[in-house]
């Protein structure tokens, strides 16, 4: 399998092979982090970060991964060169896109909610970004997907549950919150533990439909793996016999109007549903479920301290494996192994 040269844009776009080589690498990275025979998968490549958005993981990580590999990680704000976006006008896509290849052994991409006028606008302008690059595109997030947190999360599962976790049942339930969140880490969690077989069930108020596609792509990824799809609009149902539970805040499908982000108004609906918080009553219905959670968390409100510090999250591990996969990303997409 040859994955040089490959866009990773969302999981649902590699196949299971592919997912599968990079949670490997992901594995031995982990375990040999500075082995010699890593040291130089990068060198003298420079890793380009487009971002639209702040963070912490995805920043730091990247940058580390990069140094890792012996490469670079330059971190780019595309506000200040002037390059097009959803919302303003610049140097097209296809000319950004086909310079930048020139310097860059490959170009990460950030752009959330915020930084569109709809919903779907970032997934497209980073396909667009990847229609004219002559190097890989990777989404460091962005308003549908975010694979690379797909991929910690599935490495974290993996490790905690073992191998194999055809049937095993993951929670991903909405939580209340201040913070008004994308839909690309919970979509990206549905779509890659359904590829891996397991029992998805989703729990969200009414009027928080995730986006209809990936609805239907999970079914479909559930149902070729004889696993269950259940959804369901009550915060307490879903719990019992969890393997592991996901806790997040999303933005309704009204969260646009007029071409523009109602933010606050998201949150102050949002921040209404205080019955949506995942808690260790909740978690008690469970088979001593795992926790875990894209960070950053909106603590006491998506999730209680006792349960996101407890002894069965993994958030702090899977946090980790943003490097691990990011390394083995980018060695099997832009390097030399
Ligand atoms: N999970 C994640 O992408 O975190 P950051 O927004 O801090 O990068």
């Amino acid at each position: 399998m040859n994955l040089y040269g490959k866009h990773l844009i969302c999981t649902q776009d590699w196949s299971l092979e592919e997912l599968d080589a990079a949670l490997e690498l992901a594995m031995r990275m982990k375990k040999h982090r500075y082995s010699e025979r890593y040291a130089d998968v990068l060198r003298y490549r420079t890793f380009f970060m487009f971002f639209y958005n702040p963070s912490v993981r995805t920043r730091q990580s990247f940058e580390a991964a990069a140094t890792e590999l012996g490469g670079h990680a330059q971190f780019l704000e595309p506000k200040s060169m002037r390059l097009k976006t959803a919302t303003t006008a610049g140097e097209t896509v296809e000319d950004a896109a086909r310079v930048m290849s020139r310097y860059a052994a490959g170009i990460g991409i950030r752009m959330l909610e915020d930084k569109v006028t709809r919903y779907g606008e970032g997934d497209e302008l980073l396909r667009e970004y990847a229609k004219w690059a002559t190097v890989p595109i990777v989404s460091m997030a962005h308003d549908r997907f975010h694979p690379c947190q797909g991929l910690a999360d599935m490495m974290g599962i993996k490790e905690h549950l073992g191998e194999n976790v055809k049937r095993k049942k993951i929670l991903i339930t909405w939580g209340h919150g201040a913070l008004a969140r994308s839909l690309c880490s919970v979509q990206e969690a549905m779509l890659i533990s359904s590829r891996y077989g397991m029992d998805v069930t989703v729990a969200h108020p009414e009027g928080y439909d995730l986006d209809p596609e990936v609805m239907d792509w999970t079914k479909k990824n559930c149902e070729e793996n004889g696993a269950k799809f259940e959804l369901t609009h009550d915060a307490h149902a879903g719990y019992d016999g969890a393997h592991v539970v996901y806790s997040r805040n999303w933005m309704s499908p009204k969260a646009y109007r007029d071409g523009v982000l109602q933010k606050q108004e998201e949150i102050d609906k949002a921040l209404k549903l205080t019955d949506w918080i995942c808690d260790g009553e909740r978690m008690a219905k469970t088979e001593n479920a795992l926790f875990t959670h894209p960070m950053p968390i909106d603590r006491g409100r998506e999730v209680t301290d006792e349960v996101a510090s407890g002894p069965r999250s993994i958030i702090y591990d899977v946090a980790e494996n943003r490097l691990h996969v990011q390394k083995a990303v980018m060695a099997l997409t832009m390097g030399q192994l």
